[in-house]
């Protein structure tokens, strides 16, 4: 790459570790094999995080949940939701998913997914490697910049606030093979700490 070329991979990277992947490293992103005969339906709803690598949009966030649910017109409603101590105020970000390659016979669990970043929507590919739909899934997206750089993002979610020791050891084979254990970081899920000031918000117990 010359300097301008390497300029522009810079700034391209600085967009998307803004928008998605926060793990940067240099080479291509690798082709993982994802999940296949994915099932959307018995993919949505509530999820917890549970690990992910840290994120520019998610910085220092805490309590963090994500909702699918079906829009109108077949895609993937994206809800996130998060607090970020000492604030128990919870803030959100609504994106849209779509299957990235819906003709695929068996279909591959490979969404793109879009949130609106203000100035442009910002586009970044969510695979989930592993999912049981009923305890966890692990996820994986990247992005590659001029075959020289990627960021990739990660997140383990659960369908309760921890996982069961079954579900950690199927969620582990993915993390071990897959990922980096020491990118991932906790996400702290409990009841007490992220009790909801809201009544309105009822995925955590109400604050004492
Ligand atoms: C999803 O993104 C990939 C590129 O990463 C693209 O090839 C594919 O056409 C997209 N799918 C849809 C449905 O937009
Ligand atoms: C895993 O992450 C650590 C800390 O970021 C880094 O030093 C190490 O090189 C990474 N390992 C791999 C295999 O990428």
């Amino acid at each position: 790459m010359n300097s301008i070329q390497l300029l522009a991979a810079a700034f391209v990277l600085g967009l998307v570790q803004l928008a998605s992947g926060q793990v940067v490293s240099t080479g291509q992103c690798q082709n993982y094999p994802v999940h296949v005969n994915f099932d959307v339906e018995r993919y949505l709803g509530l999820w917890y995080e549970i690990r992910r690598y840290e994120q520019v949009f998610q910085r220092g966030g805490e309590c963090v949940t994500a909702e699918y649910s079906l829009n109108d017109d077949g895609s993937v409603r994206v809800f996130n939701s998060m607090m970020v101590p000492p604030s128990q105020v919870r803030s959100s970000d609504t994106g849209r998913a779509v299957v990235a390659f819906p003709d695929q016979s068996p279909l591959e669990a490979k969404l793109n997914v879009t949130f609106d970043a203000g100035v442009a929507d910002v586009s970044a590919n969510y695979w989930v490697l592993g999912t049981d739909y009923d305890n966890y899934a692990v996820v994986w997206g990247c992005f590659g910049v001029a075959d020289t750089l990627r960021a990739e993002s990660a997140w383990v979610l659960s369908r309760t606030p921890q996982l069961s020791a079954q579900a950690e050891a199927a969620v582990q084979q993915y993390v071990d093979e897959f990922l980096n254990e020491s990118d991932l970081r906790p996400t702290i899920q409990d009841g007490e700490f992220c009790c909801s000031i809201d009544p309105a918000i009822t995925t955590y117990p109400p604050c004492q």
